[in-house]
């Protein structure tokens, strides 16, 4: 299958992805209440809710794909709405929604407009926008997806921001290492290639864009954006491969990307794989 575009690509995963052709999206376990949030995001959600849980708050979901933490979020009591620009990753929620019982309220929306007065029946309704893992670098100005999460946020609500670190965007391959995305944002990248990170050998045939965003340069976005920083943690491990083709799983069960060597034949210290930004939209502005 071939398509053109961010949002051409974005339907073809999400027409793809829990058809049961990857190892990402286990849909007969997430309708059999067998699949949850993992402890990263659970410890996320911690910090964005003071330590309450999301039990009858009303949560954005960002960006939510086809929704399996939407399914997750609602199943722990909270009152979810889901954004994505995908109307066939909406709709394939919805119907993963109505298999698991739940209720969920999509909205279609680029998320760089959310700001904008045609979304403004949402703005100030939620007491935590949540997004994660693979959001920022499709995005072209991150100033205003900031904009976007402070104004679906009421006073004193929180943004959870579960992403891939940076660092480890960089490397196109570890062996021989390639490292061809930037690490600040130097404005659009085209990417062209195949499959999904949910299954590499995937039928589908894409020409992409996307954007490097430093920490530095989501920190202050979302500085500029009138969030406060509650907190901020890089993770050098992770319970799985967020990118799918890149880490490594070590004896601990873990997964860790180490590029060459430590000292003395040593192995290398481990690179940042994820970051936690949690950020405050102030009660008093
Ligand atoms: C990597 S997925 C998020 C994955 C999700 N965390 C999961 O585990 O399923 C990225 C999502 O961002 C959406 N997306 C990309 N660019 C967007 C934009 N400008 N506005 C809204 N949604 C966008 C895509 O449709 C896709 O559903």
């Amino acid at each position: 299958m071939a398509d053109s575009g961010n949002l051409g690509h974005w339907e073809d995963l999400a027409a793809f992805h829990g058809t049961g052709n990857d190892i990402y999206y286990d849909i007969p376990a997430l309708i059999s209440g067998g699949m949850s949030l993992r402890p990263m995001e659970v410890d996320a959600l911690g910090l964005a809710t003071r330590g309450l849980g999301v039990d009858g708050l009303a949560v954005a979901h960002v960006q939510s794909h086809i929704g399996i933490d939407s399914i997750h979020l609602a199943r722990l009591g909270a009152h979810v709405t889901a954004f994505d620009f995908s109307p066939t990753a909406l709709a394939r929620l919805r119907d993963l929604a109505a298999q698991c019982d739940v209720e969920i309220r999509t909205v279609q929306a680029d998320s760089q407009e959310l700001a904008s007065a045609a979304f403004a029946e949402y703005q100030g309704e939620f007491d935590v926008v949540y997004a994660t893992i693979g959001v920022v670098s499709w995005i072209a100005d991150l100033e205003a997806w900031m904009r976007g999460a402070a104004a679906l946020l009421r006073p004193g609500g929180r943004l959870m921001l579960l992403e891939l670190h940076p660092l480890v965007c960089m490397p196109e391959k570890t062996d021989p290492l390639v490292v061809d995305f930037p690490y600040v944002n130097d404005g659009l990248r085209h990417y062209e290639g195949t499959g999904s990170y949910a299954n590499p050998d995937a039928d589908l045939t894409w020409s992409i864009e996307q954007y490097g965003w430093s920490i530095g340069e989501t920190v202050n976005a979302a500085i500029d954006a009138g969030l406060a920083i509650v907190r901020l943690i890089e993770h050098v491990e992770a319970p799985f491969d967020p990118r799918g083709d890149i880490l490594v799983q070590e004896d601990d069960g873990m997964f860790r990307l180490r590029l060459g060597t430590g000292a003395n034949g040593a192995p290398a210290e481990p690179l940042p794989v994820l970051f936690t930004l949690v950020a405050e939209r102030p009660a008093v502005a």
